[in-house]
């Protein structure tokens, strides 16, 4: 029996969270949670998290991973707020050491700042494996949008982050400290040699011009024929001449600050100061 997915779609930031429960049992994982964010008057608030905390409630359902596909450039994860009202370990990439490398510098973070990873529970490497429930999830490591991005094959359902989007939209950018368009071809194949029928469920979803309704579930089948990108007769060369140009011309997503300041921490606000007081940095002419 396939997983059963629900999707949160947060229409601030354009981000699909998703429930991913065992259809054999309460089992359940979370995947790429938002807590939101206005940093205009730097407040965050929960509604978006306490609405899949209320539904996991509701449905009696057991989570026991919230799973983060990389480390977000233009949201905060909730994954620590979800974690201390559900329970569950917080996964994501091993590559995740060298994200907090880049921006522990970029950030001038001191040595408090632990670099190992050791905010999260589960550092994932491709290949590896672990179970909600019954349902067994597989790990394939699928950089080029950042060192540390995952895809989460569960099922028949796999959670790709940010690597493919809706096919009418293509792929995600690759100009991020630590990305690149050629990686990022090269992890799409592995994406692709995934049987036909899998389900892929995007983390974003901006509507392609023409559309008018919110998307994030399509196919292999449908990635291969379809993709502006990728799909069929697109060459490596092809693709990373196209992504580096229409990156060249992206703005910064408007939370990438706090995003990764707090995304790099496993989703915590950094210290606080002697007084209790939360801070966030702003680098100047860094990014
Ligand atoms: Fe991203």
């Amino acid at each position: 029996m396939p997983p059963e997915v629900t999707a949160f779609f947060d229409e601030a930031t354009n981000t699909i969270s998703y429930v991913v429960r065992d259809p054999a049992g309460s089992a359940c994982a979370i995947v790429d949670s938002v807590l939101d964010f206005d940093y205009a008057s730097g407040r965050t608030d929960t509604r978006s998290a306490d609405a899949i905390i209320a539904f996991v409630q509701e449905k009696g359902y057991d989570v026991q991973w919230l799973l983060e596909s990389h480390v977000h450039a233009d949201h905060l994860s909730a994954a620590p707020y979800i974690q201390e009202r559900t329970g569950g370990k917080i996964g994501i990439g091993d590559n995740i050491k060298i994200v907090q490398d880049t921006f522990g510098k970029v950030f001038n973070e001191g040595t408090e700042f632990q670099r190992d990873g050791s905010q999260f529970d589960a550092l994932f490497n491709e290949g590896d494996s672990f179970h909600i429930g019954q349902m067994r999830g597989d790990v394939l490591h699928t950089p080029g949008h950042t060192p540390a991005c995952l895809t989460y094959v569960i099922g028949d359902a796999a959670f790709v982050g940010d690597t493919l989007f809706m096919p009418d939209f293509g792929t995600a950018r690759c100009d991020f400290p630590g990305g690149s368009s050629e990686t990022l071809f090269n992890s799409i194949q592995k994406i692709l040699a995934l049987p036909d029928e899998t389900r892929i469920f995007v983390g974003h979803d901006y509507k392609a011009p023409g559309r008018d309704e919110y998307a994030w579930e399509t196919t292999v089948a449908e990635q291969k024929a379809l993709n502006i990108h990728v799909g069929e007769g697109k060459s490596a060369e092809d693709f990373v001449k196209m992504r580096d140009e229409r990156d060249a011309t992206l703005a910064m997503p408007k939370l990438i600050i706090p995003s990764l300041q707090v995304n790099m921490r496993g989703g915590q606000m950094p210290p606080a100061d002697e007084k209790g007081d939360v801070f966030l940095k702003v680098p100047v002419n860094k990014l």
